[in-house]
Parts: structure tokens; C-alpha cells; sequence
């Protein structure tokens, strides 16, 4: 019994959809175009027709064969493709990386610097932001006509608050929950209403550090703060102490550092804890001594890597950051 159009029709398509190696394409071929197939089966039978069906069955067929001659084709072009081998694959040639991000220099001078500090038995801590005037000025000694408190250089909230213009803070609030002996530092953010410009930001970070026990003196901050900077600059670096006055430290110095053709830059702020600033978190001043200092991250990430504008930090242009 012959098959009708739409059984060929039907079949064909379904077994089309099943074709996936160059056997089963060829036996395809053979089975639905060859010169015995089920195609030529129909062309075969038109002959057979009456005249008046001869021409709607064979446009029918033709239409068919159009058909499965273009699907048979496409499939075997795609099945093709598919196995298709690269001629060479040479395995050793390095993959393609994914883009991987790093971290922002500011990040990574922290970390630096936190890791040296570490080695010298520091502990990395941290303390809030939104501030308030006693953590910021009272507990340290700061008098409340000192001209730091005014609103031009410290932002005060609505509420009542501040954000800290120094990390100073935290030296408040570990020692009043720590007792000594403690050496901690604590990285982080302060803001300043400064006008923006290429040395100043109304935001940028400190590392403040602070070291109390019952012997600790100002010859240990000496050599502190040498061997860290020795550390991050290299061994032939020099450095000088120089008097200043900070509220919270007694004696005050700032330290300085020698930079080639640029001569002496300071990098840092420094002394031993003033007695009043044990005397406002409940130490015994008489039993406790020790020594502070905070430095500006920017400021050292900045001579390190030749970095002439502080704005750079800040802008997220990858290609300023992905050079570190
Ligand atoms: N807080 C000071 C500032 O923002 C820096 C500083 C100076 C911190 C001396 C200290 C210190 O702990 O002893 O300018």
C-alpha cells in the first residue's frame, strides 16, 4: 500500500528532527530523496493518476520535495558545524581571565600599614563616624573655644551630632571599655569642611594608634614610629621630630620626613597621652602612661606612588585605580 503526501510529509519531519550523525543523514537521504525513496515513490505515482488530479498531486509533490530538500540541507550544515573540529588547538596557550577587581589604593595602604603595626602586637579596631562632641573634642582635652570645634571645620548634624573630624575618637572608646595594657590602631574615615582642591577633600582617612601600660614612654614612640617608617619607606629613610602641641598629648611632636628635592613633609602626629585624657576615660593617670599618633592615609599613598592630586582617590576612574 502506497503512502499518501501527508504520511511522507509527516514522517519525514519527524525523523528530521532525530538526525544527528552522518549515517543517519545518509540513510535519510536514501530512505526519503534517494532514487528509490519514498519521494520518487510519489513522483511515481502520479503517473498512475487521472488527468485531472495529475496536477494538483504533482504540485503538491514538488512542493515536498522542495521542502525536505532544503530542511535536509540545512539540518546536515548544522550537524556539520557542530562536529567540526578546530584544525589546531594548542593547549598551552594562556586562557582567556576573567576581569578581576582589586583593591582601591587607599584600601591597600591601610592594610599595609595595619600589618606592620600587627607585627608590633597591634590590634586593628574600629569606631563609629556620626560622633559625638565628647568623643571627639571634650574627652580629649580640646576646650571648648578651641577653634577646631567651630562649624567651619568640623560637619555637625541636625541633631546634635558630628561627623569626626579625627580618629582621635576611637582612643576615647577603647579605653573606656579596655583596661591596659593595650596597642591597638584604628584606620578609618574623617570629615572636614575643607574646600575641595588637589592636597585637600572634605573626606579622607587616618590611622590613629595609641599604646598605653604602666612603662611605656616617649622613647618607645621614637622608636614606634621609626621602625614603621623605616618599614614603609625603606631602611635609608629619614625622619626628624619636631615640637608641636596636640590637646590630647604632652609632650606634642609632629614628624616629618625627608623627600628628596621636596625637602622635609610632615607624615604624622604624635606624643604621649596627656594625663587629663586618662583622667576622662577612668584611668588612673598616676599609674597609666603611654603614647598616641595619626597619620593621613592619602597623604602617604600619595608620596609613595608619585599621586599629585587627592581627587584622583575619589573619582572611580578604573583607569587611575587599576594602576595599583
Ligand atoms: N588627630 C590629629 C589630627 O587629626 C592627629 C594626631 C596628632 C593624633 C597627635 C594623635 C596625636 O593621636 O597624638 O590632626
Amino acid at each position: 500500500m502506497s503512502e499518501t503526501i501527508d504520511q511522507v510529509e509527516e514522517q519525514a519531519k519527524l525523523k528530521l528532527d532525530t538526525l544527528r550523525t552522518p549515517e543517519e543523514l545518509a540513510s535519510f537521504r536514501i530512505a526519503y530523496l534517494g532514487k528509490k525513496g519514498k519521494l520518487a515513490a510519489l513522483m511515481e505515482k502520479i503517473k498512475t493518476l487521472p488527468i485531472e488530479e495529475k496536477r494538483e498531486f504533482g504540485g503538491r509533490v514538488n512542493q515536498l520535495k522542495n521542502y525536505l530538500e532544503k530542511s535536509f540541507e540545512a539540518k546536515s550544515e548544522l550537524l556539520h558545524r557542530v562536529q567540526k573540529k578546530p584544525e589546531f588547538f594548542d593547549e598551552t596557550l594562556p586562557a582567556i581571565y576573567p576581569r578581576l577587581g582589586r583593591l582601591h589604593p587607599i584600601t591597600q595602604t591601610i592594610r599595609e600599614i595595619s600589618q606592620i603595626f600587627e607585627r608590633l602586637g597591634f590590634d586593628v579596631v574600629d569606631g563609629p563616624e556620626i560622633e559625638t562632641e565628647y568623643y571627639n573634642f571634650t574627652a580629649l582635652n580640646i576646650p571648648l573655644d578651641h577653634p577646631s570645634r567651630d562649624a567651619f571645620d568640623t560637619f555637625y548634624t541636625e541633631g546634635g551630632q558630628l561627623l569626626r573630624s579625627q580618629t582621635s575618637t576611637v582612643q576615647i572608646r577603647v579605653m573606656q571599655t579596655k583596661k591596659p595594657p593595650l596597642r591597638i590602631i584604628a584606620p578609618g574615615r574623617v570629615y572636614r569642611p575643607d574646600t575641595v582642591d588637589a592636597s585637600h577633600s572634605f573626606m579622607f582617612h587616618q590611622i590613629e594608634g595609641l599604646m598605653v601600660d604602666d612603662k611605656t614612654t616617649f622613647s618607645d614612640l621614637k622608636g614606634v614610629l621609626h621602625l614603621f617608617l623605616r618599614e614603609l619607606f625603606g631602611s635609608e629613610v629619614k625622619i626628624r621630630f619636631r615640637p608641636h602641641f596636640f590637646p590630647f598629648t604632652e609632650p606634642s611632636v609632629e614628624v616629618d620626613l625627608r623627600w628628596g628635592s621636596r625637602g622635609w613633609l610632615e607624615i604624622l602626629g604624635a606624643g604621649s597621652v596627656d594625663p587629663n585624657v586618662f583622667d576622662a576615660v577612668g584611668y588612673n593617670s598616676k599609674q597609666v602612661q603611654g603614647f598616641a599618633f595619626g597619620l593621613g592615609v592619602e597623604r602617604i599613598a600619595m608620596l609613595r606612588h608619585g599621586i599629585e592630586d587627592i581627587r584622583l582617590f575619589y573619582e572611580n576612574d578604573i583607569r587611575f585605580l587599576r594602576q595599583f
